[in-house]
């Protein structure tokens, strides 16, 4: 076969939080299973990522947090890079949006558009926070989706139903920041005016033709990508803004840019380019063969980012000239997580680093099931019970116990070496032309990026050999025809030298170590499928069980884990944001002791209440009328918060605030102190 040219890339995770299970499964591990395949076919392959570290996503966590914006990329970059590395994904290269040299790239790339003139420039009403002094962009504006009635989608998009959106299509919206409603502002922006480029791009997408040439081939991509490029063409391209009122960012290069920085979605794939040249200047070669010419562009995603690589990075990509479009975007669906969907906010999530720290040795295990339920054409769950139920009956049962018998049986038949291959029966005949059809069939699935299936193929060949030794019993059979045993086990040991090759791009730690116990270390795919690839008398080693059985209190004590977010997040408000002992210290609050209570007109909710506080005797008007009649509430003990600006409530002013305690079933309760001390008592 001819060797190709690919670039690889994997959508470059936001450095907002760290990676779970529903990213490597819809992205990186998919990305690195294709690169490894093509690698081992000889390819020219470059495998590149690297952290989205601009947009709103991360300035928001940043506050969050009440940390700086780079102070949380360089805490979930560091994070996220650990556990690639810990999880073996072979990137070439994972490099940084902060970098130098992606700003440097991502203008000089703006600068090149914007003189072709592709870009037009446009003055707008923004939504604006007074508060803030500060325009809205994106995520820092909510409110309820116009399709599903979601009440928390953002100014780009839905997380609920998918939906992408602009803020002005939200209704009832409102900052992020302040929690209060926006006003409009006037102010500039470049716009890239995408209804330019309808004509090209459904030629393109649907025919896979670019400038009357075959660019790519259309039944190669899934139908979910053309589905959704084709319904945003349909429904009309409209002008986008690539550049945003925010300081933290790409600043944008040109005449009339300050203050703004590019839009995320234009600097981040572009740091595609930025870390291959970052590449290439490590490693001696010239980032343009990776992105000029008859090389082939490969992006994994996850589907809400389909539109960014399938419409708008091409449209950039061609405006700019001299670069190559994709040859496929094979988007991932969803995974869910027991039941749910996967969320980082909520805390419902299987962390990546958390799984290698809590389980070292079980890498490829994860790699195994979370192949094997990847969310290739529609969403998929993740269950601890499959598991536990693939890696056990699976690796465990199937893989481990294959392997195992083949070489334990040549250390006690042969003391480790290979025998004799004799004279071939006919189901000899049969398996051995099973097992060498398997590359084949892998590769015909790699590359219509059916890894799933290209795994379980794999699989097969240990299915294969694991019923070959169980139909040919080479353990009875050794006491009364130990010639024939010998050609049984040559054959088993020739399909452990085949797994190890074709396991390699879905289990590459596994594949070693087989790899290891037979001395035998190809890796390259061509040398898959053969038979004598182990000649008599070559001498194999004995190997650790490869798959240790997961106990039941594995799976219970994850469970448990998950559970327990679930509980929490359930019954009480999460933990509120970090405050400082000095605001704390403005709160006067005290013991109170109520001496009147009365209901207040025309509102169910309220109870009008006189409080002797020690200092004075005043109003408070308290929203428990729900919980507490009058009489039940005359003569207890109180906490007041004191000096909370007075308020007029239902026309009565209110001069402080009772805390009450709430419970997850939202009763609420006084408190009141344990002994019983007098009002005006401080508490603090
Ligand atoms: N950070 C984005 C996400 O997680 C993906 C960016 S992909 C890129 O959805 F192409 F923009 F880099
Ligand atoms: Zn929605």
């Amino acid at each position: 076969m001819s060797k190709e040219k690919y670039t690889v890339t994997a959508a470059l995770p936001y450095a907002n939080g760290p990676l779970h299970l529903g990213h490597i499964a819809g992205v990186y591990l998919p990305g690195d299973i294709f690169t490894r395949f093509l690698r081992m076919n000889g390819h020219d392959v470059a495998f590149v990522c690297g952290s989205d570290e601009h947009g709103a996503a991360i300035t928001l966590r940043a506050k969050k947090e009440g940390i700086t914006p780079q102070e949380i990329v360089d805490k979930y970059d560091g994070i996220i890079r650990k556990a690639f590395k810990d999880f073996d994904i072979s990137f070439d290269v994972f490099h940084r949006t902060s970098e130098q040299l992606h700003h440097e790239t991502a203008q000089d790339f703006f600068k090149v558009l914007e003189e072709k003139n592709e870009f037009t420039k446009e003055l707008s009403e923004q939504y604006y926070d007074e508060e803030y002094d500060q325009f809205l962009a994106d995520r820092y504006i909510s409110g309820t989706c116009p399709n599903c009635s979601y009440d928390a989608a953002y100014g780009d998009q839905c997380e609920k139903c998918g939906s992408t959106l602009s803020p002005t299509e939200l209704i009832n919206p409102v900052s992020t920041l302040s929690g209060k409603a926006p006003i409009m502002r006037t102010t500039s922006h470049w716009y890239l005016p995408m209804e330019r480029h309808e004509e090209w791009l459904t030629e393109w997408i649907q025919e896979g033709k670019l400038d009357g040439k075959q660019q790519h081939d259309p039944s190669k991509w899934r139908n979910q990508v053309i589905g959704q490029c084709m319904s945003w063409i349909n429904a009309g391209l409209r002008p986008r803004a690539m550049t945003r009122d925010l300081n933290w960012g790409v600043k944008v290069p040109v005449e009339g840019g300050d203050g703004k920085v590019l839009y995320v979605w234009l600097d981040a794939p572009i740091g595609y380019i930025s870390a291959t040249k970052q590449w290439a200047a490590d490693n001696g070669k010239d980032w343009k063969d990776y992105w000029t010419g008859d090389r082939k562009l490969v992006h994994f995603i996850g589907k809400d980012n389909i539109v960014f690589h399938a419409i708008i990075f091409p449209i950039l990509l061609k405006a700019h000239e001299g670069l190559i479009l994709p040859d496929n975007v094979p988007a991932y669906e969803f995974l869910n997580l027991e039941g749910d969907k996967f969320s980082t906010s909520r805390n419902w999530a299987v962390w990546l680093h958390e799984y290698i720290e809590a389980h070292p040795d079980r890498i490829d295990e994860l790699k195994y099931v979370l192949s094997s339920i990847a969310p290739e054409t529609k969403d998929s769950e993740f269950t601890w019970k499959e598991y536990q139920s693939r890696v056990n009956n699976e690796l465990a049962d199937i893989l481990g116990n294959f392997v195992n018998r083949a070489l334990v049986l040549t250390q006690k038949y042969y003391e480790g070496k290979t025998p004799a291959l004799g004279e071939l029966s006919d189901y000899d005949k049969k398996v051995i032309s099973q097992m060498e059809a398997i590359p084949e069939k892998i590769s015909k699935l790699v590359y219509a990026y059916k890894l799933r299936e290209a795994q379980a193929e794999a699989m097969n060949l240990a299915r294969l050999g694991n019923k070959y030794l169980a139909d040919t019993e080479p353990w009875k059979l050794v006491k009364t025809d130990p010639v024939r045993v010998e050609t049984i086990m040559n054959i088993a040991l020739q399909i452990t030298a085949n797994l190890s090759v074709v396991l390699q791009p879905f289990l590459p730690a596994t594949a070693k170590k087989l790899g290891e116990a037979l001395n035998f270390k190809k890796d390259d795919w061509s040398s898959g499928g053969k038979l004598g690839h182990l000649s008599e008398g070559h001498v194999t080693v004995k190997l650790a069980i490869l798959f240790p059985k997961v106990e039941d209190s594995f799976i219970e004590a994850e469970v448990a884990k998950l559970e327990a977010t679930k509980m929490v997040e359930t019954t009480f408000d999460p933990q509120k944001e970090e405050t400082n002992f000095d605001d704390f210290m403005k709160m006067d609050i005290r013991i109170g002791t109520v001496l009147g209570a009365e209901k207040m007109e025309k509102a169910d909710k309220l109870l009008k209440l006189l409080v002797d506080t020690g200092l004075d005797k005043r109003t408070i008007v308290s929203g428990i009328a729900k919980h507490y009649t009058p009489e039940e509430v005359i003569g207890k003990k109180v906490t007041v918060l004191m000096n909370l600006a007075p308020r007029k409530i239902r026309g009565v002013e209110s001069q402080g605030m009772i805390l009450m305690a709430e419970n997850g079933d939202n009763e609420l309760s006084f408190v009141s102190p344990e002994k019983d001390f007098e009002a005006g008592s401080g508490i603090h």
